[in-house]
């Protein structure tokens, strides 16, 4: 990996299920992947953030191998981009205690997410792991000097607190963070669970029968697809508000195939929502079967996998580094 004068991006997702939602592929999978030509970008497994809740030991190993698999699989390219294990660079861990000692109580508890989980869960079990997760976040961030964070509108409150958590710093022990920006893009298509398409498709749904998985087999994806929601009116169209099941259908549909809503719309005026759903597998099945063969290829070969992230983990640990000794430099501890 050459050192390049392109701006840096960061992101990352958690290795918390053995695969990826159809919503993840779409509204950040893809995203990367594109945004990975003119950015030095960084991916993450952010295995750190998982055991904020509790994980168990081995399945978070292979779910943790099984993510990275998947991010290869769907064109993040390891030549091209440092792709890395969050577990791999201790100066996350490091970055995230100076940068919890720089956070109010009160600032971190006006996290929403947290405010969130830890109701789920029940205040008094939730970990105190979870209450600091935005600030191992932000210490990811600014670990690379990112300026560009791509994630969706639920993570801007956290890129909003690393901005001013890197703003505090460099005003009180000078220069030293990149204050980086939330790429939110507004073209990228949210995704809807096809059982409750007003609700965000998702891994921690109470049902499993309205959630796309990537590495589910073809038969497993076609049978959801066809027993999606859709509504009584019987008119292929586009409108989110009266229409939410046929909606997510076609914003599929079109974000897959490449072709506007409009032009699905006209393909499949005037036939039932059976036909659209016909269509809908093979424009699902198109997209993923090649991600999902190219994951099982790379997870056959584990040893190929590990050293393809040991690589990154070298990239990754020799800029993080560097920021770090500055860091520690600039307030006064030792080495
Ligand atoms: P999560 O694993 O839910 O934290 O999501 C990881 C990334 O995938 C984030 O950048 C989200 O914005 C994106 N994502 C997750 N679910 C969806 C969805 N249903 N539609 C669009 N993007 C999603
Ligand atoms: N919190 C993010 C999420 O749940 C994952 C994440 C951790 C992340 N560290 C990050 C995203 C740094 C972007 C940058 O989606």
């Amino acid at each position: 990996m050459t050192e390049t004068s392109k701006p840096v991006l960061f992101s990352g997702m958690q290795p918390s299920a053995d695969s990826l939602q159809l919503g993840n592929y779409i509204g950040a999978l893809s995203q990367w992947t594109k945004m990975q030509e003119d950015y030095d970008a960084f991916f993450c497994v952010v295995n750190l953030h998982a055991i904020t809740v509790p994980q168990d030991p081995a399945g978070l190993v292979a779910r943790t191998r099984r993510t990275a698999a998947q991010y290869i699989a769907a064109g993040i390219d390891p030549a091209k981009s440092t792709l890395f294990v969050q577990s791999h660079v201790s100066a996350h861990a490091e970055l995230a205690w100076v940068l919890n000692t720089l956070t109010g109580f009160g600032e971190a508890g006006r996290m929403t997410q947290f405010k969130d989980k830890s109701q789920k869960q029940g205040t008094d079990t939730a970990s105190v792991g979870l209450f600091t997760y935005p600030i191992l976040m932000a210490a990811d961030i600014l670990l690379y000097q990112a300026a560009s964070v791509p994630v969706g509108e639920d993570q801007r409150q956290h890129v909003e607190l690393t901005r001013d958590l890197a703003n505090r710093f460099n005003s009180r022990f000078g220069d030293t963070f990149l204050v980086p920006e939330a790429h939110i893009s507004k073209g990228t298509a949210k995704v809807y669970d096809l059982q409750v398409p007003t609700a965000k498709m998702s891994k921690s749904a109470e049902s499993d029968a309205g959630l796309v998985n990537v590495l589910d087999p073809a038969n497993v994806t076609k049978k959801k697809i066809m027993r999606a929601v859709t509504d009584d009116e019987g008119v292929v169209r586009f409108d989110r508000e009266t229409k939410p099941g046929v909606s997510n259908l076609l914003t599929i549909y079109s974000v897959l195939s490449g072709q506007s809503v409009d032009s699905v719309v006209a393909e499949y005026d005037g036939r039932g929502y059976g036909d659209l759903k016909k269509g809908l597998v093979e424009v699902v099945e198109g997209s993923l079967a090649p991600v999902r063969e190219r994951t099982e290829e790379l997870l056959s070969d584990p040893a190929e996998l590990d050293r393809l992230l040991a690589q990154g983990a070298e990239r990754a640990n020799e800029v993080a580094g560097r920021t770090l000794d500055l860091v520690y430099e600039r307030i006064g501890l030792m080495r």
